[in-house]
């Protein structure tokens, strides 16, 4: 029997796949910002960002994105964007955590940009998965002011073909998403089965 303990835990990041997320800023040119506040609901896929983000900033005022996703052995490509925002000037609250401004995250990160098909923000070129998505809509709860929950449809998805099955299908064997799982990243272990669902 498991002995529960009440705990409170400053941070509930239960472990979620990081999300790259590339957007368009005023001047034209495409901020990243790492997540890993999402989920799909069939070809929608919800995001959780912070107010205070260059990324929310930009999709407020120009509603498309594209969904990258790294796989983890990227995770040191991901992390050297962790201090990093899109925004000028730093907030205040960030700055006091180690945040500094930069413009280019492609080249902080050594990431290559793709021109995408339906979006105008950039993918980034190393990850196996990119979802180019457009914003249905945006809601700041009025129960906490500080997060934005952002609804997307997703409009055209390009694969790495190591990890696609025909036109219909990923992998699971050959995809190896990046988990947050409360702060640190890993890779997925060995697969332990699948749903009586699975056509693969
Ligand atoms: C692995 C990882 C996961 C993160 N998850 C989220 C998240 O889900 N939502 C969020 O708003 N910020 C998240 N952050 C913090 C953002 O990256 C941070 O707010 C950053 O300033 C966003 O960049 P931007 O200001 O240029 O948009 C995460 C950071 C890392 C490194």
């Amino acid at each position: 029997m498991i002995s529960h303990i009440t705990i409170h835990p400053k941070i509930l990041y239960y472990g979620a796949p990081v999300v790259l997320l590339s957007t368009e800023n005023a001047d034209g040119s495409t901020n990243i910002s790492p997540i890993s506040s999402s989920w799909a609901l069939g070809s929608f896929v919800i995001l959780g960002l912070g107010v205070g983000s260059q990324g929310l900033e930009n999709l407020k005022d120009r509603p498309a994105c594209v969904i990258n996703l790294p796989d983890a052995e990227m995770w040191r490509q991901v992390e050297a964007l962790a201090s990093l925002t899109g925004k000028n000037p730093v907030p205040a609250y960030k700055e006091e955590i180690g945040f500094r401004y930069e413009k280019d995250k492609f080249a902080a990160g050594s990431f290559t940009r793709a021109a995408s098909k339906s979006v105008r923000p950039e993918r980034i070129a190393e990850c196996p998965l990119q979802l180019e998505a457009e914003v249905r809509h945006i809601r700041i709860p009025e129960y906490a002011e500080s997060f934005a929950i952002v609804e997307t449809e997703v409009v055209q998805v390009h694969a790495d073909e190591r990890i696609a099955i025909g036109d219909r299908y990923v992998d699971p064997k050959a995809w190896n998403p990046l988990i947050y799982n409360f702060r640190h990243y890993f890779g997925l272990g060995e697969e332990k089965g699948k749903t009586y669902r699975s056509e693969t």
